[in-house]
């Protein structure tokens, strides 16, 4: 039976949001079902709705019904989770009074899987006795709440009360309801460049984001694990639930590294490290009057290898960034540092590597097995990673 999202949309003007949100998950390869109250349909079209999901809306309570089936417990069968945005007072006070008087809050009544609701109203309402003892019925029968954020509201006022961006929201879900077959393990990963100063303006470094780690991290936490991220300087955000340590230099990731290592489980190594670093920093800014300019470099350590020499029962995964003979070269990289996988991926190939969405990489692990994989987003890729990662920490 396919599972299915249920995305409950109330009548507040952060409605048009869901469009978004639905969105996401449709992108995301996740079947969407949209209910709305018939207070949302003032603030958005349920047609909107339908034409994103493919499916007809649900609105009232007799909406869907077939001869063979009841709508509302069939649906709440296939439900893979409840996400309400914006769930406003007026049905967060239903949900918590157990009053079924539409499709949504009849359906809710019927649903077992995982449900997260995400407040969105004016900070006054918010504030209130009745939502406040509402919300805290309904997080101590544990439905999952989202925090709403600061900022300017709807109303003209600033305050608490706005609703999340659809990002989040899909994150803040995502994290709710995968599988956890990670769960409680170690787990340690590394991402982005380092940067090497010249002298107080300038630095040597690559073109890694860091998203292909962060995507890691992600997925890690998703699943259960508790992670640590040691990032070089990257403009992404920390992932929901992910220890970030940041660093800059390779020295400063290598002593973190070093730190963390020895309660660790599993290490993925996806920063792209500078392999040298000036052998000077100029303490003040070169000028350009200087008639040429040598720099002279100074090899830094290699992080992972160092822990490959100290692996003891961890399972090290590292990457390898190639142009050109692919699986000779990371076959070597695995050996010289002691790896259990790596993943290998080819600089000249279109849409994988640095700077981009997509990675189309090949995996090889101690045995010498290879497998290459298709182009896919990093996301997906990190997720079936973690299948692999999974597979060899049973047999471990
Ligand atoms: N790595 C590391 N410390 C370094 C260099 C690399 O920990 N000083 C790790 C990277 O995080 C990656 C793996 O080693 O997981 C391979 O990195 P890559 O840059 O592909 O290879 P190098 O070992 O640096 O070799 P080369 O640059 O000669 O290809």
């Amino acid at each position: 039976m396919e599972k299915i999202i249920i995305l409950g949309i109330t009548g507040g003007i952060a409605a048009y949001k869901a469009a978004g949100l639905a969105r996401l998950f449709i992108r995301n390869k996740y079947p969407v079902q949209a209910v709305m109250t018939p207070a949302a349909t003032r603030f958005i079209t349920p047609l909107t709705l339908q034409t994103l999901t493919g499916r007809r809306v649900l609105i009232d309570v007799f909406d869907g019904e077939r001869p063979d089936k009841v709508a509302h417990i069939d649906l709440a069968a296939r439900a893979e989770a409840l996400v309400v945005a914006p769930a406003t007072g007026n049905t967060l006070g239903k949900f918590a009074a157990g009053i079924a008087d539409n499709f949504l809050t009849t359906l809710f009544m019927a649903l077992q899987c995982p449900v997260v609701l995400v407040p969105a109203m004016n900070e006054r309402m918010y504030d209130s006795a009745a939502v406040q003892e509402s919300l805290r019925l309904l997080r101590s029968r544990g439905y999952h709440l989202m925090e709403p954020g600061a900022g300017e509201l709807a109303c003209g006022i600033a305050g608490r009360g706005r609703m999340p961006e659809p990002d989040a929201i899909y994150t803040f879900v995502r994290h709710k309801i995968g599988k956890k077959d990670f769960s409680g393990i170690p787990v340690l990963v590394t991402a982005g460049p380092t940067r090497e100063p010249l002298d107080p303006a300038r630095f040597l470094s690559n073109a890694s984001t860091g998203l292909m780690g962060y995507s890691l991290a992600r997925a890690f936490a998703e699943r259960g694990a508790k992670v640590i991220l040691i990032s070089g300087p990257v403009s992404l955000p920390p992932p929901l639930g992910v220890k970030l340590v940041p660093v800059v230099t390779a020295a400063e990731m290598y002593r973190a590294v070093l730190e963390y290592y020895p309660g660790c489980r599993v290490v993925v190594k996806t920063a792209a490290v500078a392999d040298f670093r000036p052998s000077m920093a100029a303490p003040e800014k070169i000028k350009k009057e200087q008639a040429g300019l040598t720099l002279s470099l100074a090899p830094n350590p290699d992080i992972l290898k160092k822990l490959g020499e100290e692996k003891g029962d961890r399972l090290l995964i590292g990457f390898a960034a190639e142009t050109g003979q692919l699986v000779e070269k990371a076959k070597r990289k695995l050996a010289q540092k002691n790896l259990d996988l790596i993943v290998a991926n080819d600089l000249t190939v279109p849409g994988a590597g640095f700077a981009s969405p997509t990675n189309q990489v090949t995996l090889i692990d101690a045995a010498g097995r290879v497998e290459e994989l298709p182009l896919m987003e990093k996301e997906a890729l990190a997720h079936r990673l973690l299948d692999r990662i999974r597979e060899r920490l049973t047999r471990g």
